[in-house]
């Protein structure tokens, strides 16, 4: 069974791709919205969180384990992978090395948590491929607005207008690919890069090396939310709205 874990319902927009890839896979999706937002709480509290959230998807037998959140991945899979080396941890980055690929020169504007822009392992990747033509705004409470289904518009409004001219928007929180509408209204017609194929190309890499089977006769799914808010549930399923109806085993 693979894992895929977020701060909420962000991580639908990775588990889409990997649907795409996988049709008949075996998943279990964990949504701690209980802790939602991890983007501002501190290095020690995120690993405290990952590290529950771990062990409850390695007892349901998870073996390879999707981080669909940026921000506990950047803070979080170093230790992850020490203390679970049996583990297989897929995690994503802000996909910055595609505007390095596509766009190198273009005007570029990364959105994410400013616990993803802080990290050692996001500012490695950003001095990797620093275009010097970069703003890295940190996008304080964005998260937690789109994972309570509010409206985003006066948000993105006070935080976006100033900027100009922008080319390449990368998307460096999993939350942030279901608003790309509002973006648009405020930057115009701006490309968008996000980390959900990258992180998807790995987990394929990862399965076939690993030679670990990864497709059924049915796609099975398990959803799981912290707070227990049903409403919860109701979003992920229109929001991941799979193409074959899924098994879904009861939920705790
Ligand atoms: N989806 C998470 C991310 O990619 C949201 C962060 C949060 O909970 O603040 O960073």
């Amino acid at each position: 069974m693979i894992g895929i874990l977020d701060s909420g319902i962000g991580g639908v927009t990775v588990f889409r791709e990997i649907l795409k890839n996988i049709p008949k896979g075996h998943f279990v999706y964990y949504s701690d919205s209980i802790n939602n937002p991890y983007g501002n709480k501190s290095k020690e509290e995120i690993i405290l969180i990952l590290d529950n959230i771990v062990k409850k998807l390695i007892n349901m037998g998870c073996l390879i384990i999707v981080i669909a959140c940026n921000t506990a991945s950047s803070i979080g899979v170093n230790f992850l992978r020490e203390k679970y080396s049996d583990i297989k941890f897929i995690a994503i980055e802000p996909a910055y090395k595609m505007v390095h690929d596509n766009n190198p020169r273009g005007k570029t504007l990364v959105m994410a948590t400013l616990g993803t822009i802080e990290s050692e392992k996001f500012l490695k990747l950003y001095h990797k491929y620093d275009n010097h033509n970069t703003i890295l705004l940190p996008c304080i409470g964005l998260a937690e607005l789109i994972e309570n289904n509010k409206n985003v518009i006066p948000y993105l409004s006070d935080i976006l207008s100033e900027y100009k001219d922008i080319q390449n928007v990368v998307l460096g929180c999993t939350h942030y690919p279901l608003i790309k509408d509002g973006i648009k209204n405020i930057l115009g017609d701006v490309t968008f890069y996000d980390g959900a194929k990258g992180v998807t190309k790995e987990l394929l890499r990862v399965l076939k090396i690993h030679k670990i089977n990864y497709e059924f006769a049915d796609l099975e799914i398990k959803f799981i939310d912290s707070s227990k808010d049903k409403t919860k549930e109701k979003r992920f399923w229109e929001l991941l709205n799979p193409k074959e109806q899924p098994q879904r085993p009861k939920t705790d």
